[in-house]
């Protein structure tokens, strides 16, 4: 099969899963991240469906960036804010009190998607739509979430990473080699304890929750920034796009002379305790353009070594960790999206052959097994929900996105 078959196919694949997980709430549409078990609209997933269905259908890319940011919360001190969860029919009062929306983020990467959607021809209005929903959305970001003022914002719930019960959060979690239950409800009793802190990450910081600056998630942000500077330029707002730039470069070297030496590391708590615990999230830091050359060279040195680069790469924890568990949620296996990024990454710094390789990986990855929630690194078995729409970001790392 050459290759324009062979993307053909994959392209059809993925609209079909796209077009199965579609939800239309009039007059918004989004897409769910598989049947059943995530019915409702989440914040970074929808980000990935964007930037793969501006290969597709560039007008369903711009309401699915829309419809996240429809219950950004427009009052009080969390104002500002884009929830990582959106309840289109109700259902978030249980876990937050509120019926139609999660009280926590997650990664921030609606710029980077509006952007490279602008990039692929998608509609012109877009950009001014999106512009003052990010701007207000940046701003909670530095004044909500970075109490100690040093340009790295906290995550006050694992879920806010979207790395929900990764081996790195244990400790700040107060867990040590938990079950997948005993994690789980400790996920679930912390929802119930912010609503008791107002969500203020200083205060649960000082009562001693969950409190964490992680290195990819402040690299994210970078990027984020820096893509919303490019959307301020192209409204025309020269000083405001001068402004998120300079945020966006703060943030980099915040992410380089501190989350990636004396190594790659997250800080927790208001001590700023390292957590060593080894995973793939330091990679990301490429994607936001955090590292210098010789972090960026070590970090790609790593990346080929054989604990992350497994047969089906990369590893989420590496193969030779104690913690490794590849079957089990995000505690060892290959998330695609992670992939994306990753590999957005290393074409950023150059590493184009590996970068390559990665794309390559990941798609032969998902014609073994199909579009699942997350894949074992070494068998390339395919785990939890099915069919899971952001395993189509392939589609964006074979057309070259
Ligand atoms: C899981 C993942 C999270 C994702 C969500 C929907 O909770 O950990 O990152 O956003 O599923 O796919």
């Amino acid at each position: 099969m050459d290759s324009a078959d062979r993307w053909a196919g994959l392209r059809q694949r993925a609209l079909a899963l796209l077009q199965q997980n579609l939800v239309v709430v009039p007059p918004h549409r989004y897409t769910r991240p598989a049947p059943s078990v995530y019915e409702h609209q989440w914040l970074w997933d929808s980000c990935f469906h964007a930037i793969v269905y501006r290969w597709l259908d560039p007008a369903m890319a711009a309401d699915e960036l829309l419809s996240v940011v429809q219950h950004q919360v427009a009052a009080g001190p969390d104002e500002g804010m884009i929830p990582h969860m959106t309840y289109w029919r109700g259902g978030g009062e249980a876990l937050w009190g509120i019926a139609e929306r999660s009280v926590i983020t997650q990664p921030p990467l609606i710029a980077v998607a509006a952007r490279l959607l602008a990039e692929r021809g998608g509609p012109p209005a877009l950009l001014g739509q999106l512009y003052e929903p990010l701007c207000a959305y940046h701003a909670w970001f530095d004044r909500r979430r970075d109490p100690d003022g040093d340009d790295l914002v906290a995550l006050i719930h694992p879920w806010e990473s979207g790395w929900d019960a990764a081996p790195r959060w244990d400790a700040a979690m107060g867990l040590d080699r938990p079950s997948d239950e005993a994690s789980r409800v400790a996920r679930k009793e912390l929802a119930a304890t912010l609503r008791r802190y107002a969500c203020d990450a200083a205060a649960l910081a000082e009562a001693g929750f969950f409190h964490v600056e992680a290195i990819d998630y402040n690299a994210i942000r970078a990027a984020d920034l820096e893509a919303l500077a490019w959307l301020a330029a192209e409204l025309g707002h020269a000083a405001e796009s001068a402004h998120w730039s300079a945020r966006a470069q703060a943030v980099r070297r915040a992410v380089g002379g501190r989350l990636l030496q004396p190594g790659p590391r997250d800080l927790a708590g208001p001590d700023e305790t390292p957590i060593t615990a080894p995973s793939a999230a330091p990679f990301v830091a490429l994607f936001g353009g955090c590292a210098d050359a010789e972090q960026a060279d070590a970090l790609h040195a790593a990346l080929g070594g054989a604990p992350f680069w497994t047969p089906y790469p990369i590893a989420t924890t590496p193969r030779d960790d104690p913690d490794f568990g590849p079957d089990r949620y995000w505690r060892g296996n290959v998330w695609l999206n992670v992939n994306w990024l990753i590999m957005r990454g290393l074409r950023r710094y150059g590493y184009a052959q590996t970068a390559a390789a990665l794309a390559e990986r990941s798609i032969a990855l998902v014609e073994h097994a199909g579009f699942w929630e997350y894949y074992h690194p070494i068998s390339g078995q395919g785990y939890g929900s099915f069919p899971h729409s952001w395993s189509a970001i392939v589609l964006d790392m074979a057309l070259g996105g």
